[in-house]
């Protein structure tokens, strides 16, 4: 069975006002990309090359600017506008006509994972029997995310959205695995108190039904959210601090495509026609030259 991919660009964006009174904060950049090509990239590193791009309808013209078909990327790319930004689980219902019988991998645009071993996780995860698995990592500040309370044995008891007294540390990141019964269980989903179809909702009936799969992330990865303006300018810090180190760019989608043997050389050259002195491609034409 195959499994698609989701990405969640909508929402408002209301911490990072005014930049985003015009603009979708997933298209801001994070160092030297655009902040949708991680959340891309984590997919492709996944193996996933169906990809739904749920957006509102004020950028949906700038995500299809930048992103086209997806055909540059080795990738299949559809549009969802989403009217109201009611829930990162509404997703799975704009997604239901995409999704068909197939497994499903969300992933919300604003988050960057990096570190070592990630691809294995991955591969994990798709492999795994279970019918949901999520990803868990430590936070210092628990008040503000879907937060794993663990039993003495430290298996799983519940997720709890943003809780008042956290009773860990573990966040649950905005990267989702899903069996097909996800989308019979959203359309049950009733809205919560802050008015929003919860994805903490949907992990929780996994997690009762014993059906839900949680692989930690170790103190040596990195996960970021980039919601607000410290986060925006730590998350491009990080990215430069890691790319300069190391001469190798982080979500560099071409790239990817390229070791994937999903584009070519040519296609490379032909998208970035033009572009001479620009370090992104000139680290592009690096990659393809070492390759061959
Ligand atoms: P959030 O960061 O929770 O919300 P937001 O992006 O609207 O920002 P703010 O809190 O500053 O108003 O959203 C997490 C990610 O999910 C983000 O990439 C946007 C996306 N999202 C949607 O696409 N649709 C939604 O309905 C919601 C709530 C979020």
């Amino acid at each position: 069975m195959a499994v698609k991919g989701i990405i969640l660009a909508g929402g408002s964006g209301t911490r990072l006002y005014p930049i985003t009174k015009s603009i979708s904060k997933h298209l801001l950049p994070i160092y030297d990309k655009p902040m949708i090509y991680y959340s891309i990239s984590v997919l492709m590193l996944a193996g996933i090359r169906d990809i739904l791009i749920i957006c509102d309808q004020e950028n949906l013209n700038s995500f299809k600017n930048l992103l086209g078909n997806g055909s540059n990327f080795g990738l299949k790319f559809k549009y969802k506008v989403q009217n109201k930004p009611d829930g990162i689980a509404s997703a799975i219902i704009l997604g239901e006509k995409f999704i068909k019988n197939d497994k499903v991998c969300l992933i919300l645009g604003d988050n960057i994972f990096y570190g070592q071993d990630f691809q294995r996780k991955l591969s994990k995860a798709i492999s795994s029997d279970l019918g949901a698995n999520i990803f868990a990592y430590k936070v210092a500040d628990p008040k503000n995310y879907g937060i794993i309370n663990t039993d003495k044995r430290n298996n799983p008891t519940s997720i709890v959205e943003k809780p008042a007294n956290p009773k860990s540390n573990w966040a649950v990141t905005g990267l989702y695995f899903y069996n097909n019964t996800v989308i019979e269980k959203a359309k049950h989903l009733k809205k919560s108190k802050r008015g929003e179809y919860e994805i903490s909702d949907i992990n929780n009936i996994y997690l009762k039904e014993g059906d839900l799969g949680v692989q930690y992330f170790g103190r040596g990865f990195a996960w970021l959210d980039t919601g607000t303006c410290d986060n925006l300018i730590s998350a491009s810090q990080f990215v430069e601090t890691i790319e300069k180190r190391q001469g190798l760019k982080i979500a560099c989608l071409e790239e990817i495509a390229f070791r994937n043997n999903w584009i070519k050389k040519k296609e490379i050259i032909k998208i970035f026609r033009g572009n001479i002195g620009n370090t992104y491609y000139e680290y592009l034409m690096k990659v393809v030259k070492d390759k061959t």
